[in-house]
């Protein structure tokens, strides 16, 4: 989600006459876009804010102004206190401001650091202009992101979500369609839905009905160009019916779900304000895979939540050995300000890492032989960007892996069907089958 909201900031200043540069060194203005999901991410900015010092005093010996704006969560959870520790910061603005940003830097130019925290009760996304990348003519890469929903009210009690990024909003559906069509007019194949909580996606629609998620997928579905759609990330509570049937009959809906469980005890589940158990999760797993059976499923875990016994986290050693996941990010529990289990009686360190280099194990071993069982088949592949080696193309496989395929590059933005030859650590290497290149490049 900070990619996509930094390309709307871009659009923003783009607007107002900026250019995107390549380095810091270069820059008029600089924006550091943060994210406060977990610890030290404020005493990140701080210390990167402080290399950014010698740039913005050099700049102004020479007579020019360098600006430094702060974006995202950290500045939401920080606001006044970041100007305080760094004065040397012109703009802090939280994310649900960003067009709001020019007024920001203007106020800062007539004096003072200006502070944007507060949650508008107009739409940002009124206000952000179409995508640079549109106008320019061609996308620049042909899977894009697209934010439907965002926010949360699930209170999760470990999560400063629904404190940094507020209350959850739907996008209405006649403006997620218009900015979809365009970005397909500009090339993209592949749409990635955004939102914190996407599932609980109920926009409007144009005859005030309300939308479901999957009735959005299926409608896109149904503009030409568009060949993949996803989305993400998903809570195991909001995976309706209708979702589930929409990975049965959508073909462009790829096999790949992102879908975190967080932990495999009834009890830390509870705990944590999950709202949902381990058998409920089983079951919605053997639905989805009735379903689309050739789903690939990925999940988030935290380990050493407050309270967390052994018994606890054998309990979901066993829900990964029992789910199988393809991929899986896995995280220390990191008490965050404000939120409740931050008050609560911590887990040792010592025993967190412990437990998370066993979880980690585990869940590589489980993505190792997911991508192993690729070798030698015949796969689809959107070529996104050139590889790091001459002559080879980067793309995802429809499981959102990497791929590396040798291929020209004109056919970047093409959907091809290549043979897994060879798997990497992060990676697989293919070679290209068809359809042939004469067609794709006629
Ligand atoms: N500590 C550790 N991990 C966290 N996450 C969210 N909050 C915390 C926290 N306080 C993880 C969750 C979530 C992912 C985006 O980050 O697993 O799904
Ligand atoms: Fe945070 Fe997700 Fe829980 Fe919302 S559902 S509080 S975003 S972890």
């Amino acid at each position: 989600m900070n990619v996509y909201d930094s390309d709307r900031m871009t659009d923003v200043l783009a607007r107002d006459g900026y250019d995107a540069v390549e380095t810091a060194e270069d820059a008029d203005l600089i924006v550091l876009n943060t994210c406060h999901i977990r610890e030290k991410a404020a005493e990140k900015v701080y210390s990167e804010v402080g290399r950014l010092r010698p740039l913005k005093e050099a700049a102004k010996e020479e007579g020019r102004r360098v600006e430094i704006a702060i974006a995202g969560c950290v500045a939401q959870a920080e606001g006044e206190e970041i100007i305080r520790r760094a004065p040397i910061v012109d703009v802090v603005i939280g994310p649900q401001s960003y067009h709001r940003l020019g007024a920001a830097l203007a106020r800062a130019r007539a004096g003072g650091a200006a502070v944007e925290t507060e949650f508008p009760s107009e739409d940002k996304f009124d206000h952000i202009p179409s995508r640079a990348r549109a106008r320019s003519g061609l996308a620049a890469n042909p899977a894009a992101f697209l934010t439907v929903q965002e926010g949360c009210d699930k209170f999760c009690t470990f999560c400063v979500v629904p404190y940094t990024r507020g209350g959850e909003f739907s996008r209405p559906v006649a403006k997620i369609l218009a900015e979809a069509r365009r970005l397909v007019g500009s090339g993209v194949r592949e749409i990635m839905l955004l939102g914190q909580n996407v599932n609980a996606y109920h926009g409007e629609a144009e005859d005030g009905s309300d939308w479901s998620l999957a009735r959005l997928v299926l409608e896109l579905a149904d503009i030409d160009g568009l060949e993949r759609i996803r989305y993400t990330t998903s809570h195991p509570r909001d995976m309706a019916d209708d979702l589930i049937a929409a990975h049965r009959d959508c073909d462009k809906l790829m096999p790949y779900l992102h879908l975190p469980v967080q932990s495999g005890s009834d009890k830390i589940l509870a705990a944590m304000n999950r709202r949902h158990g381990r058998e409920e999760y089983f079951r919605l797993v053997d639905r989805l895979r009735e379903a689309r059976p050739d789903l690939a499923l990925s999940g988030d875990f935290i380990v050493g939540f407050p309270g967390e016994s052994e018994d606890d986290f054998a309990a979901t050693m066993d829900l990964v050995a029992r789910v199988g996941y393809a991929s899986a990010y896995s995280f220390k529990y990191s008490p965050r300000p404000g939120t409740p289990a931050a008050e609560r009686e911590q887990v040792d360190e010592a025993v967190k890492s412990e437990r998370l280099q066993r979880l980690q194990a585990l869940l590589s071993e489980q993505q190792t032989r997911f991508n192993a069982a690729m070798q030698g088949r015949v796969i689809d592949v959107l070529l996104e960007k050139p590889g790091r080696r001459p002559g080879q193309l980067v793309g995802r496989s429809p499981f959102l892996q990497a791929v590396h395929v040798d291929a020209p590059a004109h056919l970047i933005g093409e959907i091809v069907s290549v043979k897994v030859d060879e798997i990497g650590a992060n990676s697989l290497f293919a070679s290209q089958m068809s359809p042939p290149l004469e067609r794709l490049s006629a």
